[in-house]
């Protein structure tokens, strides 16, 4: 699990598939990982590597109009993976809020939410949080730390 806060550059989306793979390797049922950063930053590719270091076989997708997709894993204490993606979420529904605070938290899954602020008082104060920030073309800063508040 991540220190207070931890910083890498990533140079490929190679090395960020790598760095999602590493931390899906010490994922915990129950963990919530908030994914930050503008469009094109990378979120996508670290959460579909992540799925992928699972197990998970199905490509992972951003739907367009489903705000929670869940991909089941034959593991013995992990049991599914959900992956939010709220970028077309411009007002938060009734119905939007249940759907994602049902998903969170699931003492057998994991959860990666892509967008994470127009959630943000939902998300558990044990979440991750990672910042993906463009630096160059294929260079990526990520920033790792706990949620808190
Ligand atoms: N170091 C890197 N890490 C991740 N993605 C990178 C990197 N360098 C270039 N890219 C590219 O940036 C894009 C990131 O897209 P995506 O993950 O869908 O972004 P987001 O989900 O944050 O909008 C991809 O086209 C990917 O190939
Ligand atoms: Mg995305």
């Amino acid at each position: 699990m991540p220190q207070a806060r931890r910083s890498f550059l990533s140079t490929s989306p190679a090395a960020t598939e790598i760095f999602a793979a590493a931390l899906a390797r010490h994922v915990k049922p129950g963990s919530v990982y908030a994914l930050r950063g503008g469009v094109g930053a990378g979120k996508t590719v670290f959460a579909r590597a992540f799925a992928r270091s699972l197990g998970i076989r199905r490509q992972l997708h951003s739907p367009t109009f489903v705000l929670v997709s869940q991909y089941d894993i034959r593991g013995r204490r992990l049991k599914r993976l959900y992956h939010v993606d709220l970028y077309r979420l411009r007002r938060l529904g009734l119905e939007d809020r249940l759907a994602i605070q049902e998903v969170m938290p699931d003492r057998k899954g994991v959860v990666l939410v892509e967008w994470p602020e127009r959630v943000w008082r939902w998300l558990p104060s044990s979440a991750v949080v990672i910042d993906f920030s463009v630096r160059g073309l294929t260079t990526r800063q990520i920033v790792v730390r706990r949620k808190r508040r």
